[in-house]
């Protein structure tokens, strides 16, 4: 008897998991015309597996609201199922024993043969997978307007001497030769595809990796001041806290010429309805290298059989073939995973997967440290506060570099 109503009790519970409707509350800052596109296709998915999605879209370019608005949720002991996380954050949560474990996920798919073993190490903690990758995105291009330009007689510029020199031409115009949003982390992710252009990738390793102190306050570091000082006399008046989309829309319209940004921009452009090498056009920021970051999703330890299956359905959608690429179509970015093909991807994609290729190669395929994926956040912080301060400033370059130096010793 008392056997029989132990088999009955297993089958009822055998019961319930499998009909456990999977449900993700998914925490995201992907809110701009392009991004909304791009996480759109996740939703879908997900839906079409029968799962329940319960958006949390914190707008807010880069992320920092969203991790704002993270932490709230984590102190208060009710953590989203999924976050949008990147870099060292990942394994900074995982620290804080807040993060679940989806290694039978990623053994059931595979996803060590899949993925590049440096985009596979980020999503991992203590060896085994706790978030799930969904692209790689280039930091340091440049966008521009291609009528604009064509009209200006003025090339995509391969140094930074041709920049200026084509932003002073635009400039005579009466065209604002960048786009740009005056918020912290815009002007970081200028600032470090100078550096790298400037620097070289031994030099972008030592300053923001590394934080050598003879980097960071180095000649170099200082022509990299120089030249951003040099930038803040290309942007117009209205730029203090103008969202990144919003440059961009600047650049589409016409009104300014280029953009130093992510590929996430190429989404906004292509939202818009514009072609790439026509209407727009794209180019690595001058010095070459590449810095990369990884958009993943981590999921964090809930309770509920609904909520654990939500969570495996999106790791295992997220790494999904088909996901991939429809994503990274819409995002700008290209696929993480190696075996998806780029026959339906533009040129700037195309581009970016082959300049990845050859940057790994040769040593300069590296962390972006303004979009946290290089440095742990007190020290990103610290030179992100730095670099803006000069920015919103007149502070000479050697002032910056001495400010930066100190700084970093400060958030040890
Ligand atoms: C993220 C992108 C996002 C961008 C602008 C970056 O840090 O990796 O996915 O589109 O910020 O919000």
């Amino acid at each position: 008897m008392m056997k029989k109503t132990m088999m009955a009790a297993a089958l009822v519970l055998g019961a319930t998991s499998a009909i456990a409707e999977p449900q993700a509350e998914v925490l995201h800052w992907w809110t701009s015309g392009g991004e909304a596109k791009a996480v759109q296709v996740l939703m879908d998915e997900f839906a079409g597996r029968g799962g329940v999605w319960t958006d949390m879209p914190v707008a807010g370019g880069g992320g920092d609201a969203a991790m704002t608005a993270l932490r709230a949720r984590v102190l208060s002991g009710n953590a989203p199922t999924a976050v949008q996380l990147v870099g060292p954050n990942i394994q900074e949560w995982y620290e804080e024993g807040v993060l679940a474990n989806i290694n039978d996920v990623a053994i059931a798919g595979n996803w060590d043969a899949l993925l590049p073993e440096a985009v596979a190490n980020h999503m991992k903690c203590d060896g085994e997978y706790c978030a799930a990758p969904v692209n790689v995105h280039r930091i340091n291009w440049i966008w521009g307007n291609a009528q604009v330009l064509a009209d200006a007689g003025i090339e995509m510029p391969a140094t930074w001497a041709e920049f200026n020199a084509a932003a002073e031409k635009l400039q005579g115009m009466g065209i604002t030769p960048l786009a740009h949003g005056g918020q912290a982390w815009q002007d970081a992710t200028v600032f470090e595809a100078v550096a790298m252009g400037i620097g070289g990738a031994d030099f972008y390793r030592a300053a923001f990796m590394e934080l050598d102190e003879a980097a960071l306050t180095s000649d170099t570091m200082i022509a990299v001041f120089d030249q951003l000082r040099t930038l803040r006399g290309f942007v117009d008046d209205d730029f203090p806290g103008r969202d990144w989309n919003l440059a961009t829309a600047m650049v589409m319209n016409g009104e300014a010429a280029f953009q130093i940004m992510g590929d996430w921009a190429k989404g906004e452009f292509m939202a818009a309805g514009l072609e790439p090498g026509t209407d727009f056009l794209c180019a690595p920021t001058p010095g070459g290298g590449f810095l990369y970051n990884v958009d993943s999703f981590a999921f964090f330890a809930v309770d509920g059989e609904d909520k654990i299956a939500g969570q495996n359905l999106l790791a295992e959608l997220t790494m999904g073939q088909n996901f991939q690429e429809v994503f990274n179509l819409n995002k700008g970015s290209i696929p993480a995973r190696l075996d998806v093909l780029l026959d339906s991807f533009d040129y700037c994609a195309r581009r970016s997967s082959y300049d990845m290729n050859v940057a790994s190669g040769n040593g300069s395929l590296l962390p972006s440290y303004a979009h946290d994926m290089a440095l742990r956040g007190a020290q990103a912080g610290a030179i992100t506060d730095t670099v803006t301060a000069f920015f919103n400033s007149d502070m000479p370059s050697q002032d910056a570099v001495t400010a930066l130096a100190l700084a970093i010793k400060n958030s040890m």
